[in-house]
């Protein structure tokens, strides 16, 4: 090797590996030259050998033997009426640069099965805007209407951030200051094979996946993003997926009854809207012992998913759309090292693809063969004083992409789209034909430019639309 330091670096490395019962990464290595060798130090050093080797050792999800008492969560009722205080906490706030809005965007889309970072999936139902010049156009519509620039966090995975700061390039950063748009990529975490053993993906490469949008919070504050944040004002982040091209990605009110209601500590507040079904796949709001939580559909057993109250309504119902305000302090409270709270590491088995050293093969298994590790962003309730949930509707607010077909698919979300669109245009008093079965006969879409919510449409001169027609406002 002719690198003196990396050297150094590699013999640290392997003394951490052999003390850490994982020397079998080293194989392959010695046939690798100094770039390579390189890749691999960096890629061991990133990695936290000791928190992998207590994972290795505990058996089990951390939420798994649920022996809590789990109670349905209390959630805000929709208040249109009693808002208005709120509205104007929130609005102050924004005004003030008091907000950035922070979107995860790390997740692999593999259920999509679209070749390309999922912000870049055409989203809306007439002219097709990918998702990401739909939350661009959002708040460029917000900081025109509140006299602001509000900063956009974006986290990326190392998988697709390359392509998506290229698509934002191309298209000129959708007409927003590239100053106020700041990406990092998410970290990863190796897989585990069944003898507790990292995995390489090839020689000198470990095998890797992202550690879920929970790491969102620890990338943060290694990418520097939350100190940006503070050193702008920036009090609270508006989170929200990727996926959802309904969402309101800073919302007034919902932003002022984070800082303003009783129910709230300003730490983590959070979205609800009823769930469709039992068997939906949506996490639910819950109070454990005295917390609000999230349980993720998967972990939620069926009888409670299943159990409804006197009025046959589900009592499990508050399902999360996975939208949240988090204040700063709490980010930084919960991943500057100070204190003990780290989120905790959800288990998954995964078909994972892997070199094996004793062949010099590269494997593709059929079944799964390796454990991945996720961390997931509402485990953060569980250390927030108290973790505001405010009911919304569904149409105004959720129609995620998700899926190639079926439910939560780019159709079913067009026609969610479409709906929304009409009952704001049906409140200003515009006729929406529809079918006998009530659903819009034709596709309506109405960019941020023109209204953000309902109301902005007031007063307004509207078209009219006929039937089979397509309307863009
Ligand atoms: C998610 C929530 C679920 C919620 C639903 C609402 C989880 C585990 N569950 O389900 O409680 O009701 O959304 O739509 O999230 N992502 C990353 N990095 C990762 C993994 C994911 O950035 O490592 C991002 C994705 O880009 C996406 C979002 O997180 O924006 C959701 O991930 P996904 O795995 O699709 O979760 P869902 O199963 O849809």
């Amino acid at each position: 090797m002719k690198n003196e330091s990396l050297s150094a670096r590699l013999d640290a490395v392997t003394a951490a590996l052999d003390a850490h019962r994982q020397s079998q990464l080293l194989e392959g290595l010695d046939r690798s030259d100094d770039v390579m060798v390189e890749g691999f130090v960096s890629q061991v050093e990133s990695i936290d050998l000791d928190e992998i080797a207590t994972l290795i050792a505990t058996t089990g999800p951390a939420d798994s033997g649920d022996d809590r008492r789990i109670e349905p969560a209390h959630v805000v009722a929709r208040d249109p009426e009693g808002e208005e205080d709120f509205r104007q906490a929130g609005e102050a706030l924004i005004r003030e640069g008091g907000v950035a809005a922070f979107t995860v965007a790390g997740g692999q889309g593999t259920r999509l099965g679209w070749n390309g970072p999922k912000g870049t999936y055409p989203a809306t139902p007439i002219t097709g805007k990918p998702l990401f010049r739909v939350f661009a156009e959002q708040l460029s519509a917000i900081d025109a209407r509140y006299g602001t620039v509000t900063p956009w966090y974006l986290m990326t995975s190392p998988l697709n951030d390359a392509d998506t700061r290229s698509f934002f390039l191309d298209n000129n950063w959708f007409g927003r200051d590239p100053d106020s748009i700041l990406m990092f990529p998410q970290g990863v975490m190796p897989a585990i094979d069944d003898d507790g053993r990292m995995m390489l993906a090839a020689p000198g490469v470990l095998a890797v996946n992202p550690d879920g949008h929970g790491g969102s919070l620890r990338a943060l504050q290694r990418s520097g993003a939350l100190g940006h944040a503070r050193s702008r004002g920036v009090r609270h982040l508006s989170y929200f997926q990727v996926d959802n091209p309904t969402v309101r990605t800073i919302d007034p009110v919902f932003l002022g009854l984070h800082v303003g209601h009783p129910d709230s500590s300003a730490e983590m507040s959070s979205k609800m809207v009823p769930k469709a079904n039992a068997a939906e796949k949506v996490g639910v709001f819950c109070r454990i012992d005295g917390r609000t939580e999230v349980i993720e559909y998967s972990d939620l057993p069926a009888d409670l998913a299943e159990a409804t109250d006197a009025d046959g309504r589900l009592r499990f119902n508050a399902g999360s759309i996975a939208i949240h305000v988090l204040g700063v302090d709490f980010i930084d409270r919960l991943t500057n090292g100070s204190t003990e709270a780290g989120l905790p590491f959800h288990r998954a088995r995964k078909k994972v693809p892997y070199w094996n050293p004793a062949t010099g093969e590269s494997i593709a298994p059929t079944e799964p063969n390796a454990t991945k590790f996720e961390m997931f962003v509402f485990d953060a309730l569980h250390f927030a004083e108290a973790g505001l949930v405010q009911e919304t509707d569904r149409v105004e607010e959720f129609a995620p992409i998700k899926n190639a077909e079926g439910t939560d698919s780019a159709v079913s979300s067009s026609g969610l789209q479409t709906e929304r669109a009409a009952r704001w245009l049906e409140r200003a008093g515009v006729e929406i034909p529809r079918s006998s079965e009530g659903v819009v006969e034709g596709r309506i879409e109405i960019a941020a430019a023109t209204a953000l919510e309902a109301r902005d449409l007031d007063g307004r001169s509207l078209p009219q639309m006929n039937a089979g027609e397509d309307l863009i406002l």
